[in-house]
């Protein structure tokens, strides 16, 4: 069959060299793809916003599948499109994401049923919202109701920081994303991210990852989309993920499917294991980045079957199969990211460094010119690892790190430290 997959970053690098891998596929694309891609798909210059492009390209090309890896045109309704236009295709409805583009729809949604998660309050005025956080005190965590590229979450130590992150989402920063503010309960434990697979009905758990946020070592300075990740996280024991699946998952999906906007995609809930339980931090209606990367290298079974099935309705007859291996990414970005920096510096030494055993560079934001891998984006490359245990995959990532010559380049060198910690605290 022919496959397209929209977008491109690592995790969609990561997606599209699973599904290469898949003996079902005849012809895979990728729009806009990049420079990794580019060895496992056919790159086409097709924006994911521009849905009528895609719609065209489908029809020409004959596509039989879509699959929609970023949240934009998630959220903006592509699948939708796709799916008046009679085009099968991976990923939720605008109105099933709305679990991911409104917090405050979430928060309403885990109220109504009984779904463990940090007491909240939604308010549409700045007034109203200083009033709640000064009745509650810090720690307290401010967010902007819609999508806002991972910077709508301030954690305001003190009330004068929670007033001032109040007034900077109603200025305007955040364009419609900021027309609501959900303020939260601090929540303190473990995060970890969890990854179930849904047809609307049925569910399947696929497997669970952790992630640095913070640009620095020792997950310090400010947040960016991940500098790295690593997958299983050891907190997220089977028990864990029962649990999980019992009081947040089913009960969400359940309530989806009941008010007529069944959830069809992946479910990507973020988590904080507290000591009375777990609870959601948000959900994501799509794979995470770079979370996806570390998955795709401990999956064995074909993946492409397991996302026709949530299409199809027919999760129930999919079960997959994962390595006992974990696996760890190493994000490497430009130097200066998460602010400003360089554009199309040189890359070399991927080669070298991909022929690792066990060892898989997915690209994030590169592009080929000339035989040579220039560094077009923020984060640029996904050094990514599998090994017997998180220290193993560490090791192999780092030496894989250290061949690739990118002098405009950086990356943190503690990927997984809690993870290892653990495994050194059991030998
Ligand atoms: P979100 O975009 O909602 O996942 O928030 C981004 C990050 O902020 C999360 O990964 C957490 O580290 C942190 N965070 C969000 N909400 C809370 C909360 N209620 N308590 C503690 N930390 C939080
Ligand atoms: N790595 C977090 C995300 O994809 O949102």
């Amino acid at each position: 069959m022919k496959v397209l997959v929209i977008g491109s970053g690592g995790r969609e690098h990561a997606l599209c060299w699973a599904i290469a891998a898949s003996p079902i596929v005849g012809k895979l694309y990728c729009a806009p793809g990049n420079g990794g891609i580019a060895d496992v798909a056919e790159c086409v210059p097709v924006k994911p916003l521009d849905f009528d492009a895609i719609v065209r390209f489908c029809r020409d090309q004959a596509i039989d599948f879509v699959v929609v890896g970023p949240d934009d045109p998630i959220a903006l309704g592509l699948v939708d499109r796709l799916t008046e236009a009679g085009v099968k295709s991976f990923g939720p409805s605008a109105a099933a994401a709305k679990l991911e583009s409104s917090k405050g729809f979430t928060k309403d949604l885990c109220a109504e049923f009984d779904i463990p998660t940090a007491a909240y309050g939604r308010f549409a005025d700045a007034a109203t919202a200083k009033n709640f956080a000064r009745g509650k005190g810090a720690p307290i965590v401010v967010k902007a109701d819609g999508l806002a590229a991972g910077k709508g979450v301030i954690i305001a130590e003190t009330v004068a920081e929670a007033e001032a992150a109040i007034d900077e989402i109603f200025s305007g920063r955040f364009g419609a994303a900021g027309a609501e503010v959900v303020i939260e309960e601090f929540l303190e434990g473990e995060e970890a991210s969890f990854f179930v697979l849904c047809d609307g009905t049925h569910t399947l758990p696929l497997a669970t990852a952790q992630d640095h946020k913070r640009v620095f070592d020792g997950d310090k300075g400010p947040n960016t989309g991940g500098m790295g990740a690593y997958s299983p996280a050891p907190v997220m024991t089977p028990e864990m993920c029962d649990r999980v699946m019992r009081e947040i998952v089913e009960p969400t999906v359940k309530a989806m499917a009941s008010r007529g906007t069944p959830f069809k995609g992946v479910l990507f809930a973020g988590l904080m294991i507290t000591k009375d339980g777990p609870k959601l931090i948000e959900y994501n209606a799509r794979f995470g980045d770079p979370e996806t990367q570390v998955l795709m290298m401990r999956l064995k079974s074909d993946i492409l079957p397991a996302l026709i099935a949530c299409h199809d309705g027919m999760l129930d007859k999919v079960s997959l199969q994962w390595k006992d291996e974990a696996a760890l990414t190493v994000v490497m970005a430009s130097k200066g990211y998460p602010g400003d920096y360089k554009k199309d510096t040189i890359i070399n030494g991927l080669k070298a460094a991909s022929a690792l055993a066990g060892v898989q560079i997915f690209h994030a934001g590169t592009r080929t010119e000339g035989g040579r891998v220039l560094a077009t984006g923020g984060r640029v490359l996904n050094v990514t690892a599998t090994g017997k245990t998180v220290a193993e995959a560490q090791a192999k990532a780092y030496r894989a790190v250290g061949l690739i010559d990118w002098p405009e380049g950086f990356c943190r060198r503690d990927i997984g430290w809690r993870a290892i910690e653990r495994e050194r605290g059991k030998a």
